[in-house]
């Protein structure tokens, strides 16, 4: 928990198809909900196994009354999810910062095309929100497994922007599944796409936007997790402020490691989607693991995810 957490309740929960509860929260007590803008996340802390969690906020960035967000029960989280599913009942009440927003939009842009893959597309309805506010060019993809799973589905057909959202089931035949070339706009500087969604996904679509052209800095994405793989090489850190030279064992990660020693670093997500651990690297070479750097940060090589990411050398130097 940190001193910043601001108490929200939870004032309505829908729940939806496909096992998504949509949930809205509101000040627990006096105050105000500070305004967010399309793409924020919350960062909702859940007691029962102690974790920090994101969750993307899908309500209107002009809503001021409340937040909401998407909540998949899913039995193959690492616990988050399915912990605020069962929790998450009207007049609970969480601890939460943010909202953050690392998944801007572009609201100059002249085409915007947004892909949300299953609860992936929780931050596209905030940004088609705020998109069809400011009478911008936009087209919703919004894929899931069958029609009969499709949370949000009532909402969308009713919303004032209907006609710009095209829903994609796996079960319905294969015309009106999701087919890239087809879907994804054609490659200019005004054109910009949004991807989230499952990992196999994204990966699926990133790839194919980046091989019909589109520039690197046009394709937004936001992973809502990942799988990453943790170990590898054991290496030495040399964290500067301190002057301290820790072991991270090849089944340690750098913060484990730094925190045997006494040194703490802020984590939530632990798996590298967050950028909530992003720590300065002064010396060594980095091997990225996580989701959430840019390719340019990458190779600018001067900051790294401590939760998951590890040297490609025998040694780093980091500002801590
Ligand atoms: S804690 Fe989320 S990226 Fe490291």
């Amino acid at each position: 928990m940190t001193e910043t957490a601001q108490k929200l309740r939870v004032s309505a929960r829908i729940d939806d198809r496909g096992e998504i509860a949509r949930i809205r929260f509101v000040p627990d007590g006096p105050g105000s909900l500070a305004p967010f803008e399309a793409g924020a996340h919350l960062d909702i802390y859940l007691p029962g196994p102690g974790l920090w969690r994101q969750y993307s906020l899908c309500s209107d960035p002009a809503e001021s009354g409340f937040y909401e967000i998407g909540v998949l029960k899913d039995p193959a989280s690492r616990g988050g999810s399915a912990a605020l599913h069962n929790s998450a009942q009207v007049g609970a009440v969480f601890a939460t910062e943010g909202p953050r927003n690392h998944f801007r939009l572009e609201e100059s842009a002249d085409r915007t095309v947004l892909f949300g893959g299953g609860i992936g597309v929780t931050p596209m309805i905030a940004m088609a929100r705020r998109l069809h506010a400011l009478g911008r060019d936009f087209t919703l993809h919004y894929c899931t497994r069958s029609e009969g799973v499709t949370a949000f589905l009532d909402a969308l057909e009713g919303c004032g922007f209907a006609d710009r959202v095209v829903f994609h089931f796996d079960d319905a035949g294969a015309a009106q599944r999701l087919d890239p070339a087809r879907d994804l706009p054609a490659p200019a500087p005004g054109t910009h796409v949004y991807i989230c969604g499952p990992q196999g996904y994204m990966d699926w679509l990133i790839a194919a936007a980046q091989e019909a052209g589109h520039a690197s800095a046009n394709i937004h994405r936001e992973y809502f997790s990942a799988d990453v793989e943790l170990g590898g090489d054991g290496f030495e850190v040399e964290c500067a402020q301190s002057g301290l030279t820790i072991s991270v064992g090849p089944d340690d990660t750098i913060v484990k490691a730094l925190a045997k020693a006494g040194i703490a670093v802020e984590v939530k997500c632990e798996e590298g989607v967050c950028g909530t651990c992003l720590t300065d690297v002064l010396e060594g070479e980095i091997d990225h693991r996580d989701q959430f750097l840019t390719e340019e940060e990458r190779e600018d090589g001067d900051i790294m995810c401590v939760c998951c990411s590890r040297a490609k050398g025998p040694k780093l130097v980091l500002d801590i």
